[in-house]
C-alpha cells in the first residue's frame, strides 16, 4: 500500500453547498489557483450538471489549473456524467465522481427506488463514466449507514466496472472514530477486488469528529485518500478540514507514516482566502487557522516558549505560512513593494492592470490608515475581486450623521446597473440606517439572518470586515465589505450580498 496519501480537496463543491458561501466563477478561479499552490492532488471544482454557472466554473478550472486532477461530481446519470465530461475536458488530468445512495432510508425516502434498482443504476453508470474517462470515483451516499452486505455488494460491482476510486461517506457525520476506521477496513476485506480501488474517506463534522474519523478511516482502514476543504468549510457544521488533517499527518509522522504532496506554508493563505471570499469567519481557537492558533497569553507559556518553542508549540507557525516579520506598507510604498507583498502572499494577478487597480485602492486605503498589513490586502484583493464580479450594484459614497438621543440618518449614493442612485433613511443605529437607505432603491425585500463585523489586524486602527447574510426565495448569499469605517464596510458588504442574490442561478442540491 502506497505510504503517499491523496489530497482531495472539495471547497468548491461541498464547501460551497453551505448555506450562503456560494461564490462566483473567478472568486473560485482564484481559490483554485490557491490550492493548486497548496499542492492538493485533486480540486473537485463543483457539480457540472447542478447549473450553467456551476458547469461554467468547471470548465474555467479546468483550463487553467494544470497541476492537480480537477473532478466534477455527478449523479449516477447518463445526463450529468456527460455534463461533467464534458466541461472536464480541457483538464490535464480529470476525474469524474459519481454518487448514488446506498442507505435503506435515503434509498426508500429520497431515491424511492428499490436496493436491486440503486444496484443496476451503480453499474450502469460506472460503466458508462468509464467509457469517457478512465478515472472514477464512486460514492455510496450516506455509505457509513448503508447496510454493510448489500454496500459489499454494490461497491464489488462498481469496482468491476471501472471505478478507481471508492469513497464512504459519512454523509451525516454519525461515525465515531474506531466504528469507523474499522467500517472501512471490514469492507476492504470483504470486497474481492477491493485492491483494484484507492479508498477514501469523506466525513462531516456534525458531531465534532470529521478530522477523527478521517484519520481512523486512514489509519485503521488504510484509506489513501482524505477528502476536505479550507477551514472544515461545508454544509451543516462543515466538513474534515484540510487544514487539521495534513497538519496531524505531518506533526504525528512517526504514527500515521505517511506523506502528502501539500505545501503547508500556502495554509494560511488558503484559509484566509476562503474566510475573505465567503465571509466565513474564522474562530480565533481554530486549530492551525485561528488567530489565537500560536498565541500565548499566559506568562509561564510565554516564558516556556521564550525558552524552547517546543514546550508549549508541537508545529512551527512559519510552517503553516504564518510570518513573524509582518512586513507593514503604508502610502509612501511603492508598487514594486506593494507587488512583491502580493506575491508573498500568494496572489497571483492575471494583467498589470489589475495589478494597478488594486494599487490604486491600496493608496486609497493608505490615505486613511497608516500602516497596511497582510490581512488589509488580502481584503483588499477580496473585495477587488468581488467588485469585478458583480457589476449591477456600486458603492460610490455614504454620510450618516448619529448623535446621543437623536435617531440616526444616512445618505447612501450608489450605482445600480451604471446608474447613480440616492438612498435615504433613518434607523435604530447608523448601520441600520445606511442599510436601509440602499434598500429604498434596490427593494430586495430579503431577510436578514446574519450581521458580523471583525477587526481585520486587531485594534481599533484596523480595518473593519463586516460580512452580511441575506436570504430570500429559498436563497441565502453572504456579502463581505471591509474599510477602516464600519458603517462603509457594512454598506459594501450589503451591496455584495446583493449582487449575489441578482447574479446566481438556482441549482441542484448534491445532497437532498
Ligand atoms: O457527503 C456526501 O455524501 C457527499 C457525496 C456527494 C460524496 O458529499
Ligand atoms: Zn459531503
Amino acid at each position: 500500500m502506497s505510504d503517499q496519501l491523496i489530497i482531495f480537496d472539495t471547497t468548491l463543491r461541498d464547501g460551497e453547498q453551505s448555506p450562503g458561501a456560494s461564490m462566483t466563477r473567478d472568486e473560485k478561479l482564484r481559490i483554485a489557483r490557491q490550492l493548486e499552490r497548496l499542492k492538493v492532488d485533486v480540486i473537485e471544482a463543483g457539480f457540472a450538471a447542478s447549473s450553467n454557472g456551476d458547469f461554467e466554473c468547471v470548465k474555467a478550472i479546468s483550463d487553467v489549473i494544470k497541476d492537480s486532477t480537477i473532478c466534477s461530481l455527478a449523479r449516477a446519470n447518463d445526463r450529468d456524467i456527460s455534463r461533467a465530461a464534458e466541461a472536464l475536458k480541457s483538464a490535464n488530468r480529470g476525474r469524474l465522481h459519481l454518487f448514488l445512495a446506498t442507505s435503506a432510508l435515503h434509498m426508500e425516502k429520497k431515491l424511492r427506488m428499490t436496493p436491486d434498482q440503486v444496484f443496476e443504476q451503480a453499474k450502469q453508470a460506472t460503466r458508462y463514466a468509464r467509457s469517457l474517462m478512465d478515472d472514477i470515483e464512486f460514492s455510496p451516499e450516506d455509505g457509513y449507514r448503508s447496510d454493510p452486505d448489500f454496500l459489499c455488494r454494490v461497491l464489488e460491482a462498481v469496482i468491476a466496472e471501472g471505478a478507481t476510486t471508492i469513497n464512504v461517506p459519512d454523509t451525516v457525520g454519525y461515525a465515531i472514530p474506531e466504528l469507523y476506521g474499522n467500517f472501512i477496513k471490514d469492507l476492504r476485506t470483504r470486497i474481492p477486488n477491493s485492491d483494484k480501488a484507492v479508498w477514501s474517506v469523506h466525513c462531516h463534522n456534525d458531531l465534532g469528529l470529521a478530522v477523527a474519523n478521517s484519520l481512523a478511516g486512514v489509519k485503521i482502514g488504510g484509506a489513501r485518500q482524505v477528502e476536505c476543504t479550507i477551514n472544515g468549510l461545508g454544509e451543516r457544521a462543515g466538513n474534515c478540514s484540510l487544514e487539521e488533517v495534513v497538519m496531524a499527518l505531518k506533526t504525528r509522522a512517526d504514527y500515521f507514516n505517511l506523506t502528502t504532496r501539500v505545501d503547508t506554508k500556502q495554509i494560511l493563505a488558503a484559509s484566509r482566502m476562503v474566510s475573505q471570499t465567503t465571509g466565513f469567519v474564522v474562530q480565533p481557537n481554530k486549530a492551525i487557522v485561528g488567530a489565537n492558533a500560536f498565541a500565548h497569553a499566559s506568562g509561564i507559556h510565554q516564558d516556556g516558549v521564550l525558552k524552547a518553542r517546543e514546550t508549549y508549540e508541537v508545529m512551527k507557525a512559519e510552517d503553516v505560512g504564518w510570518t513573524n516579520n509582518k512586513m507593514v506598507l503604508g502610502k509612501l510604498s511603492g508598487r514594486n513593494a506593494f507587488k512583491q507583498r502580493l506575491q508573498e502572499l500568494g496572489v497571483s494577478m492575471e494583467s498589470e492592470a489589475e495589478v494597478n487597480a488594486t494599487f490604486a485602492k491600496f493608496k486609497e486605503l493608505a490615505d486613511k490608515k497608516s500602516d497596511i498589513f497582510d490581512e488589509d490586502i488580502l481584503a483588499l484583493v477580496s473585495e477587488e475581486n468581488v467588485a469585478a464580479d458583480n457589476e449591477h450594484y456600486a458603492f460610490v459614497s455614504l454620510k450618516q450623521t448619529s448623535e446621543t438621543g437623536e435617531r440616526p440618518h444616512a445618505k447612501v449614493i450608489f450605482t445600480i446597473g451604471g446608474k447613480e442612485v440616492t438612498g435615504e433613511s433613518q434607523g435604530n443605529g447608523p448601520v441600520d440606517a445606511s442599510l436601509k437607505a440602499i434598500e429604498t432603491h434596490a427593494t430586495s425585500g430579503a431577510e436578514m439572518v446574519l450581521y458580523s463585523v471583525n477587526a481585520i489586524s486587531g485594534s481599533t486602527e484596523s480595518q473593519g470586515e463586516v460580512t452580511v447574510r441575506l436570504q430570500t426565495g429559498g436563497r441565502v448569499v453572504n456579502g463581505v465589505g471591509a474599510d477602516p469605517d464600519i458603517i462603509v464596510a457594512s454598506a459594501k458588504a450589503y451591496i455584495s450580498a446583493l449582487n449575489k442574490l441578482h447574479s446566481k442561478a438556482d441549482r441542484v442540491a448534491a445532497q437532498g
